[in-house]
């Protein structure tokens, strides 16, 4: 499954820290790291909370635009030695450099140019999206919209939210999304991960996105299940994740096949993926193996992920021949 080209829509950028690279510069900078680590080297967490903190320990170690060179560049190659063509990260300015707000725009000029020369080895493009941090409260989230808006543009496409979704309300951020949407940028949040199906409906009639990070809970809810197939909102399922991180107790009972069955949008991408031990590859044999998925609802589902993009039409044609599209 490594050869055959993927599109990813929901990666986070220091979610996708190889724990060596993580291990390596805590030992460059002399920063005492040894808790966040398994004996077998791999990142150590008990559940989703836990991994959320060993998660903001590991990007402690990123503090210059430097190390996020370092680190595009890992996680670029690791994505297009597992066929993805095209892929969507998450990024957070609040944890470059430990919220070095002020020097955002070095973080995204290393973390572009180290992306342009993994595409130009690799024939892989990368497009950002910032996230605010939902459990760092809404007042933290106004000046990382701020910097979305600043550097809106061909690269910078989009504005999310990701974290804790059962930390308050996602109208509790309201004046972060219309500063992120007047800039002209795309919205997606993450929901319905962790907090049922009134977590996705929140996110929907709060902040009308047009994709849902997740959002699988809703499988709870038939009325919603309707609702985002008839409104044709894009759900960034990451299965592999939600199995690992326990949402659902083993792959046979993930509801992303009974979700496109019911005429939802459902993409598949990785999140996290090293904190998991998972790759696209490994989600892919997973959904075959469990659900039988063959190549042509793979082409189907990458074709949804494309529609979905957040990039231009031109970025859209390219990486339709690189799906083996004949026509874009
Ligand atoms: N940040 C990184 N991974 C995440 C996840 N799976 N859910 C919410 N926030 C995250
Ligand atoms: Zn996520």
């Amino acid at each position: 499954m490594k050869d055959s080209p993927k599109i990813e829509l929901h990666l986070h950028l220091e979610g996708g820290a190889p724990p060596a690279l993580i291990r390596g510069m805590a030992r460059e900078k002399s920063v005492d790291l040894s808790g966040i680590f398994r004996p077998d080297g791999g990142y150590a967490y008990r559940d989703f909370w836990h991994f959320l903190s060993v998660y903001e320990a590991a990007t402690s170690v990123l503090q210059t635009p430097e190390d996020y060179a370092r680190l595009t560049t890992a996680v670029l190659e690791e994505s297009a030695a597992n066929g993805v063509v095209y892929c969507e990260t998450f990024l957070s300015p609040d944890f470059c450099g430990g919220g070095d707000i002020g020097a955002w725009r070095e973080y995204l000029t290393a973390i572009r140019e180290a992306a342009d020369a993994v595409e130009r080895a690799h024939a892989i493009t990368l497009r950002g999206i910032i996230t605010c941090i939902r459990h760092f409260g809404p007042e933290r989230a106004r000046p990382i919209a701020r910097c979305a808006a600043d550097t809106a543009g061909d690269w910078l496409v989009g504005f999310g939210m990701a974290g804790d979704e059962l930390k308050g309300q996602p109208g509790d951020f309201r004046w972060a999304f219309d500063c992120a949407r007047e800039a002209g940028l795309r919205i997606t949040v993450h929901a319905g991960e962790w907090g049922g199906a009134a977590s996705v409906r929140a996110a929907l009639d709060q902040l009308a996105p047009e994709r849902i990070g997740h959002g699988v809970q809703a499988i709870e809810d038939p009325a919603l299940v309707d609702r985002l197939a008839e409104d044709g909102i894009v759900l960034e399922c990451c299965p592999g994740s939600n199995v690992v991180l326990g949402v659902f107790k083993d792959w046979p009972s993930h509801p992303i096949e009974r979700l496109r069955a019911r005429g939802v949008k459902v993409t598949v991408s990785t999140d996290d993926p090293p904190f998991f031990g998972i790759t696209m590859a490994s989600d892919y044999e997973n959904l075959t193996r469990h659900f039988g998925w063959d190549d042509a609802i793979f082409a189907d589902v990458n074709r949804t992920a494309l529609d979905a993009a957040f990039c231009d039409p031109a970025t859209k044609k390219i990486i339709a021949k690189r799906l083996g599209e004949t026509q874009a």
